[in-house]
């Protein structure tokens, strides 16, 4: 059996002699979140892969957010640790299906949820994440929207602005799967807690939420607020920095099975294999890659 100490030590040193970064998403397994570099959502971990002054960067997350990296770093090594971390969301829209729907809405401006394939991002107009899609969807011209693939960020992108949005038939499966019921029984077992929900989640959720964040937004929110109960409906890794970083205050899960398998792939036997080995190292085709680069540097050039 591998000594965890002596894991996290061999990582932490090929870290050093190898000039990698370690960037985790915030479901992240918490062992995870603990050695990474840097902890955030996918508009954090989109800036920090721009900023990054390291040789390689070691994604704990999944497949979308690695390919991101390679996307918006072309020189830099890009590695996920594990090779079928994958977003089920993202595969629910092809590069073809959207060219096709592109016919249809001549007029349309494409925005695509970053949680894509390199390929749709490279057939859209613009990307955005749940921290700033409203703000990505007000800034265009366009008052025709196609908005792919989750069809919950695109709902409530359109019910907080005046634009005509086309929604796709896409979504998470694990904030999908969290029920209105799920909310009213959690605040019956405790009433005095905020509500915080993510965009990825349905309406009758939200509509019943007292605040709507990314998982990035939420931390911040919790850290700041005067309340210290909450309820949290997002998948659940969130719930380990939300207590690392507030333990005096009280957090409650909306759903048990709010867990995407997919964010739990990777451990530290898999990150440590990974800088070893040099694996998976992701890269993206140069034509898709330039042209998907513009759908995220205009995101990244909107204002919050
Ligand atoms: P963020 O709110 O952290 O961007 O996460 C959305 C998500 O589901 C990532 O898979
Ligand atoms: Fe995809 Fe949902 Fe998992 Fe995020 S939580 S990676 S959107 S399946």
């Amino acid at each position: 059996m591998q000594d965890i100490k002596k894991t996290i030590e061999q990582i932490k040193d090929l870290k050093t002699r190898k000039n990698a970064v370690i960037l985790a998403h915030n479901y992240e397994r918490g062992e995870i979140q603990d050695i990474a570099d840097f902890t955030g959502d996918s508009l954090g971990l989109s800036q920090q892969a721009v900023d990054q002054a390291a040789d390689i960067i070691v994604f704990c997350g999944v497949h979308f957010m690695a390919e991101s990296a390679a996307i918006l770093s072309p020189h830099k090594t890009v590695l996920l640790p594990e090779i079928h971390a994958g977003c089920p969301m993202a595969s629910m829209v092809t590069a073809e299906a959207l060219k096709a729907e592109k016919q249809k809405y001549p007029d349309a401006a494409v925005v695509c949820y970053v949680n894509s394939t390199a390929d749709v991002k490279s057939e859209s107009d613009i990307c955005c994440t749940s921290a700033n899609a409203v703000e990505v969807v007000n800034s265009l011209e366009e008052e025709e929207v196609l908005f792919v693939p989750d069809k919950n960020l695109a709902d409530y992108v359109a019910r907080n602005s005046t634009k005509r949005i086309i929604p796709w038939e896409g979504y998470c499966p694990t904030h999908n799967q969290m029920l209105a019921s799920d909310i009213i029984s959690a605040k019956q077992a405790h009433p005095e807690a905020e509500v915080l929900a993510h965009p990825e989640c349905r309406r009758d959720v939200l509509e019943m939420a007292d605040r709507v964040f990314s998982t990035t937004g939420m931390l911040n929110y919790a850290k700041e607020s005067s309340k210290t109960e909450f309820i949290i409906a997002t998948e659940k890794g969130i719930l380990h920095r939300l207590e690392k970083e507030n333990p005096e205050k009280r957090f409650y899960y909306a759903s048990e099975f709010a867990v995407c398998p997919e964010m739990k792939a990777i451990d530290l036997v898999t990150l440590l294999n990974s800088l070893e080995q040099m694996q998976y190292v992701i890269t993206v085709p140069e034509d898709i890659r330039v042209k998907a680069k513009l759908a995220l540097d205009r995101m990244l050039a909107v204002k919050r």
